[in-house]
């Protein structure tokens, strides 16, 4: 479908004009005329448009706007992905909830997802490592999301080819899990053969993922799950399953050197008491810590936020010899790359709990939402 549509400096909300289209379109709330005044930058252009699903409100309550949207836009380092898969993370949630303004301040409307799997359209002029037919995979960087639709752009830095063993769908659970565990377990976490890690809820999306790994690195592996998901976690590779229906982990597990804590307040209070003398913990549920703000180049009041966030838990770790740090995973497409590598050696392999068709995103956020997922919850979009 094509439309006449107003394009002006890169990395900017395409505008769509144009006669009917633009009435109906601006009536949808899927464009927004303010830049028109801007007209010397400006140029018109035709393009084509998307299926997208588009957020046009903040809150718990707002559901995913089936609709359409102008095709991304291709910078220099750019690849064009057609979307086969897309992932779904709590991520997603969390933000359509508003829970990441301060953070992540996306402005509505916007296209929601963090996950794919496709095949490259397009490459941008500077791009040098992928070509149109590529196959590859991502975790799109933070204001670049966008991947519940048919197409996506991402930075080249950022993509991967996708490992040859999986299918799309498999392919596009693993990016933003994947790499949350490479991160905490590999570059911050520098978990060596013989050590001892507690990583929680072993049967989610992060958990699969992670204990995959932690045992691929030579580690031994304790983690928590329901009766349901022992069978599960175990086939992954787990040496202690602790059963938190029936059992306290805290009784059960001690001098570890890492924790991977992915829950609640009182299971990261607990956490610090399993790790041994100069253990850390590292945590993705937060609190979010001062080094985090620093990190992403917070405002000031952002920064006091999560001194003031995290000073029960630093200090708690730091009277037990022990330390805390909250991790927020980034896009990389050379970890992405070096996870291919294992999953195509048999170290690594999906958890797929459920595949939804396109039109159902909804429904798949919301099964997300739910907390029991086993693994990763993915839409195939073509
Ligand atoms: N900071 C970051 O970069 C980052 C990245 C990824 C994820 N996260 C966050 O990390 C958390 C986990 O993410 P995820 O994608 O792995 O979640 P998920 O896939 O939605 O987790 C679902 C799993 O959690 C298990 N679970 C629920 N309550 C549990 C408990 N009390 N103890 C142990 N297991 C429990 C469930 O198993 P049962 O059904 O057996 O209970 C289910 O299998 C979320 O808060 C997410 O937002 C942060």
């Amino acid at each position: 479908m094509t439309a006449t549509k107003y394009v002006d400096a890169p990395n900017r909300r395409v505008d769509v004009g144009g006669t009917s289209h633009e009435t109906q379109l601006a009536a949808s709330g899927l464009v927004s005329f303010r830049d028109r005044s801007r007209t010397r930058a400006i140029a018109v252009v035709r393009e084509n448009i998307m299926k997208a699903f588009i957020l046009d409100r903040y809150g718990s309550k707002s559901t995913l706007r089936a609709g359409e949207m102008a095709d991304p836009q291709v910078r220099e380092d750019d690849v064009l992905v057609q979307v086969h898969a897309a992932g779904v993370n709590l991520l997603d949630s969390k933000i359509r909830n508003g829970e990441f303004k301060m953070i992540l301040p996306y402005r509505v409307p916007f296209v929601l997802g963090h996950d794919v799997a496709g095949i490259v359209v397009r490459v941008g002029a500077h791009v040098k490592h992928f070509k149109p037919g590529d196959e590859v995979y991502a975790r799109p960087a933070d204001h670049r999301i966008g991947t519940f639709a048919e197409l996506v752009a991402l930075q080249e830095k950022d993509v991967a080819l996708k490992p040859k063993k999986l299918t799309m769908e498999e392919a596009a659970s693993i990016p933003l899990v994947g790499l949350t565990a490479w991160q905490a377990l590999v570059e911050r976490g520098q978990l060596k053969q013989g050590q001892k890690v507690f990583i929680q809820a072993g049967s989610g999306g992060v958990g699969t993922v992670a204990i995959q790994l932690a045992k691929h690195l030579g580690a031994t592996v304790a983690t928590t799950t329901s009766t349901a998901n022992i069978d599960l976690v175990r086939s992954l590779g787990a040496d202690v399953i602790v059963d938190y229906k029936k059992d306290d982990f805290a009784t059960k597990l001690s001098d570890y050197d890492l924790v991977l804590h992915s829950q609640d307040g009182k299971a990261l209070d607990k956490s610090l008491h399993v790790l041994r003398a100069g253990g850390r913990l590292i945590s993705i549920s937060g609190p979010p810590d001062p080094d985090f703000a620093e990190e992403i180049g917070a405002p000031w009041f952002v920064k006091l936020f999560t001194r003031m966030l995290s000073l029960g838990a630093r200090r708690k770790a730091k009277s037990l010899n022990t330390t805390f740090s909250f991790l927020f995973m980034k896009a990389n497409g050379d970890q992405l790359g070096q996870l291919a590598a294992l999953i195509d050696a048999g170290h690594v392999r999906p958890v797929v709990d459920k595949v939804f068709p396109f039109q159902s995103t909804n429904e798949a956020l919301a099964y997300v939402e739910t907390g029991r997922a086993k693994g990763k919850v993915v839409i195939r979009v073509r």
